[in-house]
């Protein structure tokens, strides 16, 4: 949000590509040149967060495709309004597992309800806010299948989906990063996660 002070970067993948591995090692990078950097994620960034997070990603049984979208919405405009922008206003760096692109992968994409009201949906929720950069992280979602299955945790609901739609969600993240390549920095989320690191440290630096 080029409007405000702060500096807000979103991370982007699909399930097992890395994400919150790599916004960590940023986080405590970027917070080693002495910026203040809050460090959230969708869904679940809030109070009113955890609990949508909670029927997302563990209600037993079905929910609705566009009941799923609406819920991911609502966690998105909470979070945006009481989190995001004050935490920008106030000149700090957000770091963020997940925004609005994760809906369009995943519940256009991935559920087949059309992006662009998907996109419309989250984009009226946050009243039209976007970060300053997107960093996605790519990998082919038969290797991200074999580091969630090393990581020995239950699948929740959206990892428990079956590869073909993996596979669409990896297409859509694709699809919207070469839709606006000024937000989107590309990475390949099967580098070492040390090069990876450092890859995306040096996109980022000229940023801060
Ligand atoms: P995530 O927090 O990355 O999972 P984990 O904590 O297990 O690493 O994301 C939770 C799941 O929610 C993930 O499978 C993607 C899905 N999701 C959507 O389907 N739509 C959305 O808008 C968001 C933000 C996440």
């Amino acid at each position: 949000m080029s409007a405000v002070p702060g500096l807000w970067i979103t991370f982007e993948g699909g399930d097992g590509s890395g994400k919150t591995t790599q916004a960590r090692l940023l986080h405590e990078w970027i917070e080693s040149t002495g910026r203040t950097v809050v460090r959230t994620r969708e869904p679940g960034g809030t109070e009113v967060g955890v609990l949508i997070r909670d029927i997302v990603l563990h209600h037993r049984g079905d929910i609705a495709p566009r009941a799923e979208a609406l819920l991911y919405a609502a966690d998105r405009a909470h979070h945006v309004e009481t989190l995001v922008r004050p935490a920008l206003a106030r000149g700090e760096v957000v770091i963020q597992d997940r925004y609005l692109d994760s809906s369009v992968a995943y519940q256009g994409a991935g559920r087949v309800l059309d992006a662009t009201e998907v996109r419309e949906l989250s984009l009226w929720g946050a009243g039209g806010a976007l970060p300053d950069v997107t960093v996605l992280l790519d990998l082919d979602p038969v290797a991200a299948r074999a580091r969630l299955d090393a990581d020995d945790k239950p699948f929740d609901r959206l990892e428990a989906e079956k590869d073909d739609f993996h596979a669409r969600v990896r297409a859509g993240f694709l699809a919207l990063a070469a839709a606006e390549p000024d937000r989107f920095l590309v990475f390949d989320a099967s580098l070492p996660l040390a090069d990876l690191a450092t890859a995306i440290r040096e996109r980022v630096q000229p940023l801060l």
